[in-house]
């Protein structure tokens, strides 16, 4: 089986962090580890394989209080693949958040009960400051619109096996680049590999503070329309409007469904660009678009698992 990530022996299999809050954090050096065992993982899916025994004895627990379909049921499926426990806490309903516990002390007491934490939250920073004081790894879900820093490990592993290359790319991000946490992550992880370029294509309200990034070195240019630039794009990364993080919905309701890909827009593309999603979407991707080569979306979303398997096994040393 041809291999797509390499990896030095000699290197330790420790990751250089031990909670994941923010892509910024993930070194390339890291980034290699995960993927070159999340391919190991994957060829072994392929040929039948469908129970390791990497994570027996370890627990994961995943709180999420704001709704997840993929990222929740991910990580459970990668934990139980590698043969480990979970326990789950949806909507962050029956917590004692609700009883007026800060983070800090739940992040400390839920280190008790698991050996690792998977936590998604609508409050930026919600993720980092529940795990000031825990004990274990805590893994951020997703905390508001500020990062999805598994969302985009996934992205990269996508686009290495599509595109062959994590650098020198013109990838484009289209519809709400100010809210997509995934978007906000993608950005600062495919960066850290020379040459790549970003343009944001969105309604002029939706523009990203990208202040931050470009202090960074990116090369971050903002439209309003996908025509002019489509011919330029290797990746166009589809994000959905984020209307749970708009204050005013009428606002929300002028810019929904601006964008909407479909066939024709994608007449000038180079004939390998891949469209990607994080899903879920609601109309920006016309599904006459799903059977064309260039959708890559649903592998997105299956990969995902194999990459949050090899973060879970090489997590667990720190456990
Ligand atoms: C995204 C999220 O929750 O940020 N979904 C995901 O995790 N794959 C994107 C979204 O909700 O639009």
């Amino acid at each position: 089986m041809r291999r797509l990530f390499k990896h030095n022996s000699k290197q330790t299999a420790l990751l250089s962090f031990t909670h994941l809050l923010d892509a910024q954090q993930i070194a390339t050096n890291d980034l290699t580890k995960i993927f070159f065992l999340a391919e190991q993982y994957q060829h072994e899916a392929e040929r039948g394989v469908r129970r390791r025994h990497d994570c027996e004895g370890y627990i994961l627990a995943t709180l999420f209080f704001e709704p997840s379909t993929r990222t929740r049921f991910s990580f459970e499926t990668a934990m139980l693949r590698l043969g480990g426990e979970v326990i789950s806490l949806e909507q962050g309903l029956s917590s004692s958040l609700k009883k007026g516990e800060s983070f800090a002390d739940m992040g400390r007491v839920m280190s008790g009960y698991a050996d690792m934490i998977v936590m998604r939250h609508p409050d930026a920073g919600s993720v980092a400051a529940f795990s000031e004081r825990a004990l274990v790894p805590v893994i951020n879900g997703g905390d508001g619109a500020n990062q999805h820093p598994t969302q985009a490990l996934a992205d990269l592993y996508t686009i290495q096996h599509e595109k062959g290359r994590l650098d020198n790319l013109t990838i484009g991000i289209i519809g709400d680049p100010k809210h997509s946490r995934t978007a906000h992550s993608l950005i600062s992880l495919i960066s850290k590999y020379p040459g790549n370029r970003f343009i944001l294509i969105s309604h002029p309200s939706l523009r990203l503070d990208t202040r931050a990034f470009k202090q960074n070195g990116c090369e971050i240019e903002e439209v309003e329309n996908l025509t002019q630039v489509i011919q330029e794009l290797d990746v166009l990364y589809v994000t959905r409007i984020q209307e749970e993080r708009f204050s005013h919905p009428e606002e929300y309701q002028e810019i929904k469904g601006r964008y909407s890909i479909r066939r024709q827009n994608l007449v000038d593309a180079k004939t390998d660009i891949i469209l990607m999603h994080p899903l879920p979407r609601v109309n920006e991707i016309h599904p006459e678009i799903d059977n064309l080569p260039q959708a890559k979306y649903f592998e997105q979303a299956d990969c995902a698992v194999f990459v949050r398997m090899a973060l879970l096994s090489l997590l667990k040393e720190r456990a």
